[in-house]
């Protein structure tokens, strides 16, 4: 049995939050954002909208266009950084809920950025193993809630949404999710992370406890490996299973900053329509990143089936991970 990336979906928050918005928040300017980021707005949730309520929505897409029915449905991987409620309940079990999905196995995965591609690599071991046939794997972020608007260093680059996947079995090698890689490295934890809260935080340093679950970032370091590990990453994705990046139909990379992406698709040579870029309209929205610059070619007619996409991502952790996966969907 194979597990085949079935269809997509993706929910976008209505609320824009602009450069210029944050130009009267912070000491930065749409200049500096731009040409450091290549980010222009980001969206942010409504005040009473949850991270689960925007899994749901792109979820409900992906099922729908998937044309599996919802009791077929056996598992729910969310892959989150801003869950609804911290520790527990996770926020797949309240997602699972809302879409009425009857006892399903549900949990979330923190692998904060490459959250999406590790929650792909297990749906695709839990179906290679015949355990199930039918996975969800959500990536949703409410980032919003653990960003400091008062650290330009940070906020200028995070956004809110959420993107879908339905993965299924299949007996047909051609629709296979071909390969995935997942890494890790918690020497580097202190790049990228949520001080406070966590049993961590509690002999550390008591005045930081009380300041807040916000993400702190170095973003100067961060970027540089960021760099280096995601080249290496996907050059060595691709060398193991003997595909070249000309037969990459669409590189889709985490949706950090335009210079780190430029830089990878520099390295691999790749033109600029292979290269799918959000960034400027959504920001980075970690997990739900890759999913929904996946969408975004799926709704504009980009994406068709048996294409080949190549997806990438780095992030806190420090996690990274790569997948070759052909669209096994219907393209729009
Ligand atoms: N506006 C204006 N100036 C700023 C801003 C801002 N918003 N932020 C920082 N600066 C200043 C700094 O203070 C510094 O000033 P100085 O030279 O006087 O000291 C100067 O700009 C340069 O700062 P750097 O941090 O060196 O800027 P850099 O070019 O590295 O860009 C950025 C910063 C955008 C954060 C970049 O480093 C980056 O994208 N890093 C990687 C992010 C990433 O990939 N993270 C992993 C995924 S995220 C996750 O997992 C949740």
């Amino acid at each position: 049995m194979y597990a085949a990336f079935r269809s997509i979906g993706a929910y976008v928050p209505s609320k824009v939050l602009t450069n210029s918005d944050l130009e009267a928040m912070v000491d930065t300017s749409d200049e500096w954002i731009t040409k450091r980021t290549g980010i222009k707005e980001r969206h942010i949730a409504a005040e009473n909208e949850t991270t689960s309520d925007m899994g749901a929505k792109a979820a409900e897409l992906a099922i729908k266009r998937s044309g599996i029915a919802k009791h077929e449905i056996d598992m729910l991987i969310c892959a989150t950084i801003s869950p609804d409620y911290f520790c527990m309940p996770s926020t797949a079990t309240i997602i699972a809920t809302k879409l009425g999905l009857d006892k399903v196995t549900a949990f979330d995965i923190s692998a904060a950025c490459t959250g999406f591609i590790y929650a792909l690599s297990v749906a695709k071991a839990f179906i290679e193993s015949g355990m199930k046939k039918n996975v969800l794997v959500v990536g949703a972020e409410r980032l919003s809630s653990i960003t400091d608007y008062t650290d330009r260093g940070t906020c200028i680059l995070f956004g809110d949404g959420a993107g879908a996947a339905l993965i299924s079995a299949t007996e047909d090698k051609n629709e296979a999710i071909i390969d995935i890689h997942t890494g890790s490295d918690g020497s580097f934890a202190d790049l990228l992370m949520t001080p406070n809260g966590g049993s961590g935080s509690l002999h550390d340093n008591p005045e930081r406890e009380a300041a807040g679950c916000f993400m702190q970032m170095k973003g100067n370091e961060t970027f540089k490996i960021a760099v280096r590990t995601l080249t290496s990453d996907v050059v060595e994705i691709l060398e193991q299973n003997n595909i070249a990046s000309s037969d990459v139909k669409h590189f889709v990379p985490h949706q950090a900053n335009y210079r780190i992406i430029k830089a990878v698709g520099d390295a691999l040579n790749l033109a600029d329509e292979q290269v799918v870029l959000t960034v400027e309209k959504y920001g980075n929205t970690s997990g739900a990143s890759i999913p929904m610059a996946i969408n975004d070619i799926y709704e504009s007619g980009r994406l068709q089936n048996g294409e080949l996409m190549l997806l990438d991502a780095f992030g806190g952790g420090l996690t990274w991970g790569s997948a070759l996966v052909p669209f096994a969907g219907k393209g729009k």
